[in-house]
């Protein structure tokens, strides 16, 4: 297997690298008028501007020769195919199958899985409609008015992101809330604010047997058990969603009330599964509907727009640009619009638990550095926050500023001013501000000469730093499903090209063992292993003793 650094087009981009380097944002829209309109893409519910990136027609070539040599639109149609493309675990990835609206048989393990998928879908369905119309009751007789989900990583992140941005379209049918902290002070607050006879809990784990979850899942139990609920009327207050059906019955949730998922789904693709429930009864199922729709949208576009053209695959190229031939360490995300609150903390998880790995498809140590540092806030807030580092900062952060034509509430006045300091940020952190700019402004405010040499320097913005605008008609159930694909695929073109595998997630499996060697060692009386190292030892041993005072 040859490593992408082999490529003839990773040599030519190296060499494209070494020339860039050298060259400033500016100068390159300064030559090129026509830079927006030759680095921009009108994709399915979004504009999508790549032009304050330091790359060149040159570039692009050199990236799309690299998709080329990569084969990525070859494993793209893998992909689609239901092949075992996560090879680790042997299993297709088909989290494009939840949200696939051609009617077409969609083959997984040489079975059409369409019926299966509608099947669910109108389980949902029908149990959105039963709990929202007042149908479903409690066990004294009462309507539902709260939804407890319970659950983390893929089983909460992508249906608490999905919730929050879409709050504006909510009634006040149900209030959702989510637990994933095994902290108990998340489960108290949460069970603070609800009554047993009106909640609902869905227990949402692929496998059932994460700790966080099922520690929670039982003290909601209990709790509901303390508050009047009985064994027999666990069945009208809790649900589960999950492929352990074993397990979810165990727990003594009605076999009938256990929503499917399959392991042709990652945790963190998952929103658009069952998991997805949630939403659908926070939302209704039409915007649920709306929401995969959405996403088949920049499915489609993914698969048939020429690599040039095609969104994701230029989000994906221009982002291993910026990481392997130009050595960015981190990348921000940074949404103006408050909705979308949660979608750095989501997509930290979708990009960094898929290609956060360092061996390739063979097990060799990468040569080249894999996914940079995913982070960011609500870029408004961030402004007043973390901004000045990305102005004026040692390092250079690539960031993707996500906003919307018309906010999701009008009050007069705040989105224009919103979105201004979007534009300006970006343009901000391209353009920067040199020395003499600076004097000059100073001048003209009528700073002494002697006062201006002593605060030039700390004035100066070097710009030339590198942005990707994203710019949604609106956020909506249809427009955020496309926005979160797009990503999605992103993540998955990068995978290919690092040569990595995207779909498993060993990583997070270590810590988790040693995790459930130790907590029966904090109980009291129970020895410490001398196995620890002195540092873990150590601070075991502290606590116990700490906890004793
Ligand atoms: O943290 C690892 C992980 O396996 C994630 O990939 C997954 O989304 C999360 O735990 C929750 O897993 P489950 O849905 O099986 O409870």
């Amino acid at each position: 297997m040859a490593s992408p650094t082999q490529f003839p087009s990773w040599q030519a981009l190296s060499k494209n690298a070494q020339t860039l380097r050298q060259r400033e944002l500016k100068s390159l829209f300064d030559e090129d008028q026509g830079r927006f309109d030759a680095f921009s893409i009108k994709a399915p519910q979004l504009l999508f501007d790549y032009s304050k990136n330091l790359i060149t027609e040159e570039t692009r070539k050199g990236l799309l020769a690299l998709a080329d040599d990569a084969k990525v639109a070859d494993w793209r149609d893998r992909m689609f195919a239901g092949e075992h493309i996560n090879r680790t675990e042997d299993r297709a990835v088909m989290h494009v199958a939840l949200r696939d609206q051609s009617g077409e048989p969609i083959m997984i393990d040489g079975e059409d899985a369409r019926p299966q998928i509608e099947r669910e879908l109108n389980h949902m369905r029908e149990l959105v409609s039963s709990v929202r119309s007042g149908e479903w009751k409690g066990f004294s007789g009462k309507r539902i008015t709260d939804v407890v989900s319970i659950g983390i990583g893929g089983s909460n992140l992508g249906p608490l992101m999905v919730t929050e941005a879409l709050t504006a379209y909510q009634d006040d049918t149900l209030t959702t809330h989510y637990v994933s902290n095994v902290d108990g002070f998340q489960i108290a607050q949460v069970l603070d604010r609800v009554d047993p006879e009106s909640t609902l809990f869905i227990v949402a784990s692929k496998t059932f047997t994460t700790l966080e979850t099922i520690t929670n899942a039982n003290t909601a139990r209990d709790w509901f058990l303390k508050g009047g609920g009985s064994e027999d009327s666990t069945k009208q207050h809790f649900v589960a969603v999950s492929t352990n059906v074993k397990k979810a019955v165990e727990f003594g949730v009605a076999e009938e009330n256990i929503f499917e998922m399959w392991d042709w789904v990652g945790g963190r693709f998952s929103l658009w599964s069952t998991i997805g429930l949630p939403i659908a009864l926070q939302q209704g199922f039409e915007a649920f509907e709306e929401l995969l729709q959405g996403a088949y949208e920049m499915d489609r576009h993914f698969k048939e727009a020429p690599l040039s053209e095609n969104a994701p695959v230029m989000l994906a190229l221009v982002g291993i640009w910026n990481r392997n031939f130009l050595g960015y360490p981190a990348h921000a995300l940074l949404p103006y619009d408050q909705c979308l609150h949660r979608f750095p903390a989501y997509m930290q998880q979708a990009e960094m638990e898929s290609n956060g790995k360092s061996v390739n498809w063979a097990g060799e140590t990468l040569e080249y550095p894999s996914v940079p540092l995913i982070w960011g806030e609500v870029g408004i807030n961030g402004q007043h926050a973390f901004y000045q580092f990305l102005h004026q900062g040692t390092d250079i952060i690539p960031a993707d500023f996500i906003g919307s034509v018309k906010g999701t509430v009008d009050v007069p006045g705040h989105h224009d001013a919103l979105m201004a300091n979007m534009f300006a940020q970006t343009e901000a952190l391209m353009k920067g501000i040199d020395a003499d700019q600076v004097r000059a402004d100073l001048k003209a405010k009528g700073m002494d000469e002697a006062r201006i040499e002593e605060i030039v320097a700390h004035k100066v913005h070097r710009g030339n730093r590198p942005t990707n605008t994203l710019l949604m008609d609106k956020v909506t159930p249809r427009s955020l499903g496309a926005l979160i694909a797009l990503y999605e695929h992103k993540i998955f073109v990068q995978g290919i090209i690092w040569q990595i595998h995207s779909f498993d997630q060993w990583g997070v499996e270590l810590g988790k063992v040693l995790a459930a060697g130790i907590q029966p060692e904090l109980a009291e009386g129970q020895a410490v292993s001398d196995k620890h190292d002195a540092s873990t030892r150590s601070l075991i041993n502290y606590y116990k003793q700490a906890k004793q005072q």
